[in-house]
């Protein structure tokens, strides 16, 4: 067998799962879901989401990669020996494939609107509605969409063709810092506006009020996605590094790095919108709609555009490159393909597979389902489904099918310093792995496929069996420490 590929250092790692973790996440999804939900008051729970069960989980997948050096489906078998488990590695193989085929679609909104920056159309839009219908009648237009879709897809595939060294590593340390000085660019720009001060308040002061447990759910979900968690993207990137390496130290760099550009985001969004008295609160239209009038309308917006769309399109990119490595990573490994064999075929099918997503906002726009759309539906069952699943089970599966007290011996591997004499830490960690991330996740989980109200009716009903089956489990379970 050909040697597993690895990265050159530490530091290519935390940069690579960073460009993985930073994406449309954190530049157009968090801007809005903050906006929607109020600003400052939703940062705090979103903070403290990442924290408790975002590190966790981001531990627990870079070690599963890690301890077996496998892609997925091969970390969970060669730590389970199970076909359950290894099927539900199988589960995040699918999930990449899906999440990148319409993530790539958006992706190319992106793209292509670094082209309508270049050609100087924002300066013709007035009113968000001339932009929302500038936006329309491209999305509308099924060759603008194929088209930018494709080219992004190719330099998709271009990176993961070069390797996990020379191309996710390299392109990481190219994307990374040239995404950081233009974000930082569009801060400060955004700051020095007139007005922007209300911008900022909206970010610093917190109105509890728009606190709702509906808010802490998208809160927690979002932390999810934006760590690229839940289907092994992490624990592949994890399989490429060496015994040596820090894994906590780099969890918290990478978790640090992702939060930063989602709050930096913000600022540059939000000073921008409020001072030139733009909504907050529009959604999802928030950049495309809202933000291309602020740059049409703003002094040098010709530049800061373009830059903000270069930026988007970066993140992206460092994110779809990370999709595409775990479904290549399967096949290489678990198959015995030879990478450029698996880029070729699997980026190939994955774009295949995305058309319909592409068309569902012009040709395929009426074939619904329940209202949702080809896209909407992919959407859904990555994002709602095999996600919060994937994680859940992840999280389970290490703290107690692996078994904590194993993973924390591999754990320690280059890690001697920091739990040395720290067994407060430790157990913090244990609880938060074995039973906060857990009961969370599948809070969220439930959430996100529609069932948290009725699961709550029926504990109403029946918290008394609910109560039985739970002090069943505990007395079972801690039999079972006994007998080990
Ligand atoms: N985290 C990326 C973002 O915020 C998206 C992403 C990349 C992702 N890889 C993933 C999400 C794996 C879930 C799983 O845009």
């Amino acid at each position: 067998m050909a040697k597993r590929e690895h990265w050159g250092s530490k530091f290519g790692f935390v940069l690579a799962a960073s460009g993985s973790a930073i994406g449309l996440g954190n530049i157009w999804k968090f801007p809005y879901i903050a906006g929607q939900n109020g600003g400052a008051a939703f940062i705090f729970v979103y903070l403290i989401c990442i924290a408790i069960v975002g590190l966790p989980v981001v531990i627990a997948e870079i070690l599963m990669g890690r301890t077996t050096q496998r892609n997925p489906v091969g970390a969970f078998r060669k730590l389970s020996g199970s076909k359950f488990w290894t099927a539900i590695g199988g589960l995040g193989i699918i999930a990449g494939f899906i999440i990148l085929s319409f993530y790539a679609v958006i992706a190319g909104w992106s793209t292509g609107y670094m082209i309508e920056a270049l050609r100087g159309t924002f300066s013709t839009l007035r009113t968000a509605s001339d932009a929302s219908n500038h936006f329309n009648s491209l999305v509308g237009d099924p060759t603008w969409m194929i088209g930018f879709y494709a080219i992004f897809f190719i330099f998709t595939m271009a990176v993961v063709f070069l390797g996990v060294k020379d191309g996710l590593e390299k392109g990481s340390k190219i994307m990374m810092p040239i995404l950081f000085i233009i974000l930082v660019i569009l801060m400060i720009k955004g700051i020095s506006l007139k007005g922007s001060e209300a911008g900022l308040a909206f970010l610093w002061n917190p109105d509890w009020s728009k606190i709702t447990g509906q808010s802490i759910l998208i809160a927690l979900g979002h932390a999810f996605f934006t760590l690229s968690l839940g289907m092994g993207a992490l624990m592949t990137y994890g399989s490429y590094l060496d015994k040596k390496s820090n894994i906590p130290n780099a969890a918290v760099q990478i978790v640090l790095l992702d939060t930063l550009i989602a709050i930096m985001a913000g600022v540059a969004i939000f000073t921008a919108v409020f001072a030139t008295g733009q909504d907050p609160a529009v959604g999802p239209g928030l950049i495309f709609n809202t933000l291309t009038v602020v740059f049409g309308g703003m002094t040098g917006g010709y530049i800061f555009g373009l830059l903000f769309f270069i930026l988007l399109t970066l993140a992206a990119l460092t994110s779809s490159i990370s999709l595409l490595e775990v479904v290549v990573a399967y096949f290489v490994d678990e198959r015995g393909w030879s990478r450029h064999r698996a880029v070729l075929i699997l980026g190939s099918s994955v774009f295949i597979f995305g058309i319909p997503s592409a068309l569902s906002f012009n040709l395929l726009a009426d074939y619904t389902y329940n209202g949702k759309t080809f896209f909407d539906i992919v959407d859904f069952i990555a994002s709602n489904v095999l996600l919060p699943f994937g994680g859940l089970l992840i999280a389970i599966f290490v703290a107690w099918i692996w078994g904590f007290d194993k993973a924390l011996i591999e754990l320690k591997h280059g890690a001697e310093n920091i739990f040395k004499d720290r067994s407060g830490l430790i157990f913090a960690f244990k609880v938060f792995l074995k039973y906060i991330a857990p009961v969370m996740i599948f809070i969220v989980f439930l959430h996100s496929i529609g069932l948290l109200e009725s699961a709550i009716e029926q504990v109403k009903n029946y918290w008394i069996i609910l109560v039985l089956v739970i002090v069943m489990l505990v007395i079972i379970l801690s039999r079972n420490r006994m007998n080990k």
